[in-house]
């Protein structure tokens, strides 16, 4: 555990070191869970969400994509159940005058117990190597069962709470659990209460009366609103799909773990009508198509897993997550969720508009259902660098910090070396990026010793590096270096139009998924 927590540390400083991530206002000393993203992080960000936006409206022809305002009618919220039920249970511990989520210090002693699990697992499969059976051993051995039995009760008792809103049963969990607090260690709380996540703020000058607005806290509304007019002025017909990707904004009391949890974020949201009755069936079927697109990235299969939710939200009737393990356990990065027509008729009720679709093939209008994926840019952002980074003892005693990006994803796609700053060299070097920089971004370096250009570009995962030397001058070739397996070849400069795309290229990994 601490190893994970010492890796997610040096994942944050590498982060910033290297032009991903930078606190926001840091010459200001910051401001809670806000943060900017530097030269690398936006390019691998626009790549991320390129690759989602493609693989929503290129794979899929009833797919479609538009880009709505922030900003809402705030109406929109109350429909949504946002203004009413948008809570977290908080809950004060009054030495350390700290705040938390009740729900979040209750799910941390639950991932205490499968912690304990996995270790008593990991242990006993070192010492019984082949021979080990891991569902006899999580079936028989006393301590798992035990701790199996601890963690069915609670989870239980926790689901029952959350279920029923019941905020005091809350309290008497982590009361009777002998929760903590982890800065104080002091077991003097306070109740636990209600607290509205959404942004407010005023439209309008205020003598003229002010509107009172909301940033949105999700991009979903602006789809569901947008329903008819993307419709009608698309002729769609269901099934088929609105995407969007967009700023939202929630005001989160417990912001930690650097962007997995902010304030300011971004989602990649697609909202696909169905026919009533079908959705359970879409469900399934985006659930698979999505599990695949994050598979593709080639960071392993195991790191994903689905955890289907205990409490649905009372608009759902199927809910599942796609779990990512970070350094800090597995944890959410996309929602899966049947909204049925919750939304839609909400919004047909608070506008007093009809929202319906004429089905031409049952001759009959209804009001569709949804089925939503909900993923959040900054979380896939830190799963793509925590499942990319890596640090290397090499021959010599020398190490390397690479940062194993899926190439299409990476920020740089090939680094251009030329050996010395003379002879023609940096001149052919130009030369090169100018031929290749439209289709692909480079980056020219020609400062320090060419093993520490190979470390500068592995620490920020660039999938190529090439050095010009004397003999290119010559016979037009290069090195050709990679970052995975460090190995170099001798290829000829016509060549790497041809070698680089074949990896880099968003089109590669987008026919991974149509093929898989
Ligand atoms: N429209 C459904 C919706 O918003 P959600 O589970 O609340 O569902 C969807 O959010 C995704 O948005 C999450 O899986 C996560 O990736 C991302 N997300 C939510 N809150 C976030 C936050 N405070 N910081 C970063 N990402 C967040």
């Amino acid at each position: 555990m601490a190893q994970q927590e010492d890796m997610f540390k040096k994942l944050i400083s590498h982060s910033k070191e290297y032009g991903f991530v930078f606190p926001s206002s840091e010459l200001y000393d910051g401001l809670g869970a806000v943060y900017d993203y530097g030269q690398n992080g936006v390019e691998l960000k626009n790549n991320i969400k390129k690759y989602w936006w493609d693989s929503m409206t290129l794979l899929h022809e009833n797919v479609t994509g538009i880009d709505s305002a922030i900003f809402m009618h705030p109406t929109i919220w109350k429909a949504s159940g946002h203004v009413d039920a948008f809570n977290d249970p908080l809950i004060d511990n009054k030495d350390s005058k700290k705040r938390y989520r009740a729900d979040v210090l209750i799910e941390d002693l639950i991932a205490k117990y499968e912690d304990k699990i996995n270790k008593e697992v990991e242990k006993a499969a070192k010492r019984f190597g082949d021979a080990f059976d891991t569902q006899k051993f999580l079936e028989t051995n006393p301590r798992v069962l035990e701790n199996e039995a601890k963690k069915k009760e609670l989870h239980e008792r926790f689901a029952k709470a959350m279920n029923e809103n019941n905020l005091e049963e809350l309290r008497q969990i982590i009361v009777d659990y002998e929760i903590v607090c982890p800065v104080s260690g002091s077991r003097n709380w306070t109740e636990v209460r209600q607290f509205n996540l959404m942004f407010s703020t005023e439209m309008g000058s205020v003598a003229d009366g002010a509107t009172r607005i909301y940033l949105r806290p999700e991009t979903a509304q602006g789809i569901f609103v947008n329903f008819l007019n993307v419709q009608k002025s698309g002729r769609m017909k269901i099934p088929f799909g609105i995407a969007q990707i967009g700023k939202a904004f929630r005001n989160e009391i417990v912001a930690r773990q650097f962007v997995f949890r902010m304030r300011e974020f971004e989602q990649m949201e697609m909202q696909f009508f169905v026919r009533p009755g079908e959705e359970l069936k879409w469900f399934e079927q985006w659930k698979q198509t999505r599990m695949k697109w994050h598979q593709a990235l080639g960071l392993g299969e195991k790191k994903y897993r689905f955890h289907d939710h205990d409490k649905l939200a009372h608009y759902a009737n199927a809910a599942t997550d796609i779990e990512f393990e970070m350094p800090f356990g597995f944890k959410e990065i996309e929602g899966i969720h049947s909204r049925t027509d919750f939304d839609l008729s909400s919004h047909e009720k608070y506008s007093g508009k009809k929202i319906q679709y004429f089905d031409p093939e049952l001759n009959k209008s209804y009001v569709p259902y949804v089925v939503e994926t909900s993923i959040g840019v900054d979380r896939m952002f830190l799963s793509v660098l925590a499942g990319s980074y890596g640090e290397e003892e090499l021959e010599g005693g020398d190490t390397r910090v690479v940062l194993r990006l899926p190439p299409a994803l990476a920020p740089v796609k090939l680094a251009v070396l030329p050996l010395v700053k003379k002879d023609g060299l940096p001149e052919k070097a130009r030369e090169i990026i100018d031929r290749l920089k439209f289709d692909f971004r480079c980056q020219y370096d020609e400062k320090d010793s060419i093993g520490k250009r190979y470390r500068r570009q592995d620490a920020i995962g660039t999938p190529y590096c090439i050095t010009i030397d004397h003999d290119t001058m010559t016979d037009n070739c290069v090195t050709i270096r990679y970052r995975d397996t460090m190995e170099q070849e001798r290829v000829p400069v016509a060549g790497l139009e041809r070698i680089v795309p074949e990896k880099v290229s968003m089109k590669q990994l987008l026919k991974q998924i149509a093929k898989s």
